[in-house]
């Protein structure tokens, strides 16, 4: 089944497997693309055929850079770096997704030159601790509005620079991800509160971007869809979340982890977030995407087999091994 082709919106992809997004941090001081990322890529997209290459989070404004020698998708002079980038991929034979993101409060003043941002004022309770650990100031309305204005610009860049499609980053504690969970999201404005009020943000995000690129642009959005914590976001908000989603268009849920980020207290076993992904890709009709834990393609085939997701991300192994599979164990 992993050898089977599958559709996300418009576009065919050869197989099931995918690289999600990894960041190796190898741009330059303001986030260009260095001929050494694109050896990395190159070399993954040609020996590994897999379907698709999601390549790793580029900042869609300064204020939301994660760290220094991010890749940036924030300025026009970005994309002749990032055109170079999907050139080297497509020729590997793989598809490829540009990730958007903006890290909100996890970004270090060291990396914007400023005070972090975010849903509220609430320092993330992610272990370790992500940033600088200082109080972020909470978005006003304008800002936000502005926000879903810089992922629109980002996507369209994306487009421009041949990507076959972009994916809206709400995962691993970055912004989106700060204003879904209940433990970052203390606003009492129509962004916070109840579920729907805590997407709104999403929404808004989402239809800036579909306007932006048409209707037949491949969309994805990673969804951080659990915090397995106390008092934090759940499989049954994340289950809604990905219903109200498929309804603004997106046309891939990739599933991962929230204020836990992309691993799982005391799991490690391959598809750690199944229960997750097989919740949500019973309540939608779009392709449902798996990472965490999987290192061979025999765990990827048995969790496609099993129901668990449309798609496998394999991230790790691929990060240490651009032969993988052939260079697996099994
Ligand atoms: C070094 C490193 C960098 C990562 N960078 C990103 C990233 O830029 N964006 C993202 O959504 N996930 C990122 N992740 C999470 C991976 O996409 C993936 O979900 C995680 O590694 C679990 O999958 P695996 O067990 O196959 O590695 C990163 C993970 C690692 C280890």
């Amino acid at each position: 089944m992993g050898n089977q082709p599958i559709r996300i919106g418009k576009m065919e992809i050869t197989n099931r497997i995918v690289m999600p997004p990894i960041a190796t941090y190898r741009s330059t001081a303001d986030g260009k693309v260095t001929e050494d990322l694109l050896s990395y890529y190159g070399e993954r997209a040609k020996n590994s055929h897999i379907g698709m290459i999601i390549t790793e989070h580029s900042y869609i404004a300064l204020r939301g850079k994660a760290k220094e020698h991010q890749l940036s998708i924030s300025d026009d002079r970005d994309i002749p770096g990032l055109s170079r980038l999907t050139e080297v991929i497509h020729q590997g034979g793989t598809k490829a997704m540009a990730q958007l993101n903006h890290a909100g409060s996890a970004a270090p003043s060291s990396a914007t030159g400023g005070r972090p941002v975010s849903a509220s004022g609430i320092v993330l309770p992610t272990v370790p601790m992500m940033g600088d650990g200082v109080v972020p100031e909470q978005l006003t309305r304008e800002q936000i509005a502005a926000v879903a204005a810089r992922f629109a610009d980002a996507a369209e860049r994306a487009k421009r620079a041949g990507y076959d499609g972009a994916e809206i980053h709400s995962a691993h504690a970055y912004l989106l991800n700060q204003f879904y969970s209940p433990l970052t999201n203390h606003r009492t404005d129509e962004y916070g509160g109840t579920l729907d009020n805590r997407l709104r943000i999403h929404r808004e995000v989402i239809r800036a971007v579909r306007e932006r690129v048409g209707a037949d642009y491949p969309l994805a959005i990673r969804l951080g869809g659990c915090d397995y914590m106390e008092g934090g976001s759940t499989i049954a908000d994340a289950v809604y979340a990905a219903k109200v989603f498929e309804q603004e268009g997106i046309d891939l849920i990739d599933v991962s982890g929230g204020m836990c980020r992309y691993t799982r207290a005391g799991h490690d076993e391959p598809g750690y977030f199944q229960d997750l992904s097989a919740a949500i890709r019973n309540a939608v009709s779009v392709p449902v995407m798996l990472t965490g834990g999987i290192r061979t393609l025999r765990q990827a085939e048995q969790l496609l087999d099993a129901g668990a997701a449309d798609l496998i991300g394999v991230g790790r192994e691929l990060l240490k091994n651009p032969y993988w599979p052939d260079g697996a164990k099994e």
